[in-house]
């Protein structure tokens, strides 16, 4: 595939949460831009997609709780990207710890022991593994164990607010959302960022050479990566 040897000869990538906000977007990206030639979903369910996403991705439904049995799934990619997450209003305190930190450092071990060198991350502004905030402990705590993996390179990117029409309902995340989407108008690059852009912004990192072996990617510099891709009519 031409598209995939002008990135740099990917041949193939698996997404982790392709059925969340930001990943939806994502998988809509790669496929659009043909920038690898085999992408593999890997999720705890077998997402409906159109005949034609159909044709040239692969899913692997999987057991998060006994991901080790799974090592094949994350086997010959040469990237993989994650925008797995869940939150505490959701699964409770352990469930969002289980999920947004434990279920993504064992993928992230099982894709580096399967052969991929670089892991595009997801995280958020403000991760800290030494803050007192659930959210951002554990968002910082996660960053670390990718970055303790030892890809060949490690992108982690930190958005602030996501702005995007959230299928789930999730009222006060709807008002916060309201609210900085107005404020984006006169501060664009502040508080938030859409999904689409953080979705630009992780396609721009494997077109891209890597600069150092990890990249943390805060909100400022999400937009001008996303920027820098052209639009798909996404
Ligand atoms: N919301 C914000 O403003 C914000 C800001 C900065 C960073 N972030 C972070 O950005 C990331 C992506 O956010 P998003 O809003 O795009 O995600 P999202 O829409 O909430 O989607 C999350 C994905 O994770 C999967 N998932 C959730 N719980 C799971 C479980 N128990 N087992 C397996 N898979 C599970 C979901 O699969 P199913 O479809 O099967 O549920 C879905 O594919 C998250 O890590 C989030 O914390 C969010």
């Amino acid at each position: 595939m031409a598209a995939a040897a002008e990135s740099g000869g990917h041949r193939a990538c698996f997404v982790l949460g392709a059925s969340g906000e930001t990943g939806r977007v994502l998988l809509r990206e790669l496929l659009a831009r043909q920038l690898f030639a085999r992408v593999t979903l890997v999720g705890r369910r077998r997402l409906s997609l159109s005949e034609e996403m159909g044709a040239t991705v692969e899913q692997a439904v999987v057991d998060f709780e006994r991901l080790n049995e799974h090592a094949a799934a994350f086997r010959g990619h040469d990237v993989g990207f994650c925008c797995l997450g869940t939150t505490r209003a959701k699964a409770g305190a352990d469930g969002f710890v289980r999920v947004d930190r434990d279920y993504v450092a064992q993928a992230a071990e099982l894709a580096r022991a399967g052969g991929c060198k670089h892991f595009v991350l997801q995280s958020s502004r403000g991760a800290d593994p030494g803050s007192r905030f659930l959210y951002l402990r554990v968002k910082g705590e996660v960053e670390n164990l990718v970055q303790a993996v030892g890809f060949d390179r490690c992108t982690i990117l930190r958005p602030a607010v996501l702005l995007c029409k959230r299928q789930e309902s999730r009222p006060l995340e709807w008002v916060v959302q309201k609210f900085l989407g107005v404020l984006a108008r006169v501060f664009p690059t502040a508080y938030s960022v859409p999904v689409e852009t953080v979705a630009r912004a992780m396609v721009a990192t494997v077109l891209q050479p890597g600069k150092g072996r990890v990249e943390v990617l805060e909100n400022g510099t999400i937009h001008e990566l996303g920027k820098a891709v052209p639009e798909q009519g996404t």
